[in-house]
């Protein structure tokens, strides 16, 4: 835990990891089941995260979490009775999946008491960071950004340019709306790299300075904080990571983004969770023959469906 920032890959010791949403669009599951907690064919989301954040050398997760969401953080709890009975009966193959949140990395619960925002969330974790910690991973579960190592990416555009650098993706006119938005400059030499000139929170379509939008993964320098302290509600009335990454780049901090060619499920709605558990259990060794047999079905069914609907 106490390792010094330069022992870490990639110079990132800490992610943070907003998850104490209410996840309104998963009611009725989320009554009692985070929305972090669900599935993606056998493994929760928060899950991918700390592998993700473990393999860009992170060994804490900062999981910013609400009072009414301890199952969050029990997931990375050990559960010894629940092992000696899978060891029992010689599941040694589960004992493994029990064990591996905990052994990824060490998540430290950061509680929202209330929902005040994106910023807000971030704006807490800078009570658990260590003195040598100039930068903080930010990763958002609603967002899977495959194939994962952007991150990587991202801390060597960092390591490059310095100050902050998050992950985009060029989103559809009509989508600007549900995204925090670049105004870029023209010209950068890397082609997936661009420096960034201003961000706006929901643009109305009219508005957006472009269509590359941010997509959960920030790489921010610790001024941060110090901009959150600044910012006033903005977007929905809540305080926004965008306007104190913009108010940054105002006072002349570099911002550069990673656009991500690759492929991103949006977790955070049915509608785009049901294609990441669609798109993982295809790649699934046991699940995967089956799933596409099945699949195939499902879809002759329903356009057979169609046809006769049609008559
Ligand atoms: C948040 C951020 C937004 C970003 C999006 C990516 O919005 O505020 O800037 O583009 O995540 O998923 P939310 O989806 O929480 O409304």
């Amino acid at each position: 835990m106490s390792l010094p920032i330069d022992e870490h890959v990639n110079a990132v010791k800490t992610v943070v990891v907003p998850a104490a949403g209410m996840g309104t669009r998963f009611l009725p599951a989320t009554k009692t089941v985070p929305k972090e907690l669900l599935p993606v064919v056998d493994t929760p989301g928060i899950e991918l995260i700390a592998e993700e954040a473990a393999e860009l050398g992170a060994t804490r997760l900062a999981i910013i979490t609400a009072p009414n969401k301890a199952g969050v953080m029990a997931h990375f709890d050990s559960f010894p009775d629940l092992e000696a009975t899978l060891a029992e009966r010689g599941k040694t193959a589960q004992v493994q999946k029990v064990r591996r949140a905990a052994e990824l990395i060490k998540a430290v619960p950061v509680t929202q008491d209330k929902p005040l925002g994106l910023g807000h969330a971030v704006g807490l974790a800078e009570s658990i960071l260590d003195d040598d910690e100039d930068v903080v991973a930010v990763m958002l579960p609603d967002d899977l950004v495959l194939p994962t190592g952007v991150m990587g990416r991202m801390a060597q555009v960092r390591a490059e340019f310095g100050g902050s650098v998050l992950c985009a993706v060029e989103v559809a006119e009509d989508e600007v709306s549900n995204y925090g938005i670049f105004e870029i400059e023209a010209d950068t030499a890397e082609d997936d790299v661009k420096k960034v000139k201003g961000m706006v929170e929901k643009p109305a379509m009219a508005d957006a300075p472009s269509r590359f939008a941010a997509t959960g993964r920030y790489l921010l320098d610790r001024q941060i904080f110090d901009a959150l302290r600044r910012i006033t509600p903005g977007s929905g009335g809540e305080l926004q990571l965008t306007d104190a990454i913009d108010l940054l780049i105002d006072e002349g901090h570099p911002v550069h983004i990673v656009v991500h060619k690759g492929k991103r499920h949006d977790l955070g709605n049915p509608g785009g969770y049901i294609p990441a558990c669609v798109d993982f259990g295809l790649s699934h060794p046991v699940y995967g023959a089956h799933l596409k047999r099945a699949i195939k079905q499902i879809l002759a069914e329903h356009e057979a469906n169609d046809v006769s609907d049609v008559k």
